[in-house]
């Protein structure tokens, strides 16, 4: 199985932005321990982080009949992008969104998401753990659906 994680603007910054609410893990540190974890669930990790809106929607365009399962953080784009949302819709491929803090517990403009109703799956507030259970839930899925 191939499995695409996406991450959107400012996740470059983990592990100095706002650590309080974020961590102190860098994307770096996040992305690789899911790496170890892709290999020891025998399947592919694919990662990219972008600032911008149009190259996530590309590389969701891209994962069109390459991906199987896709984890996004889209971070403020949450908030916002009816773009996005589109996207996902368009190619069809299953996601779970992921956001480290919790959402919910902060600014009420946080408390919306335009992918929600549409992922198969949300997780927030977890932290950096967020990735690894979303990683976990959806090779689970994948395999109990063939
Ligand atoms: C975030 C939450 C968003 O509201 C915020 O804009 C982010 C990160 C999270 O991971 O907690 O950039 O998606």
């Amino acid at each position: 199985f191939h499995i695409l994680l996406l991450n959107g603007p400012n996740l470059n910054l983990l592990g100095t932005r706002e650590p309080e609410k974020y961590g102190r893990d860098t994307l770096n540190d996040i992305v690789s321990s899911l790496q170890i974890q892709a290999q020891e669930l025998n399947v592919q990790l694919s990662h990219y982080q972008s600032n911008a809106e149009s190259t996530l929607i590309d590389h969701i365009h891209l994962a069109r009949d390459k991906v199987d399962y896709i984890i996004i953080n889209p971070a403020a784009f949450t908030h916002t992008s009816i773009a996005i949302r589109d996207a996902l819709l368009a190619v069809s491929v299953p996601f779970i969104e992921v956001h480290l803090s919790n959402v919910h517990a902060r600014e009420p403009f946080r408390h919306h998401s335009y992918l929600s109703d549409i992922s198969s799956g949300v997780i927030c507030g977890l932290g950096a753990d967020g990735y690894r259970w979303a990683l976990h839930t959806a090779v689970n899925r994948l395999l109990n659906s063939n």
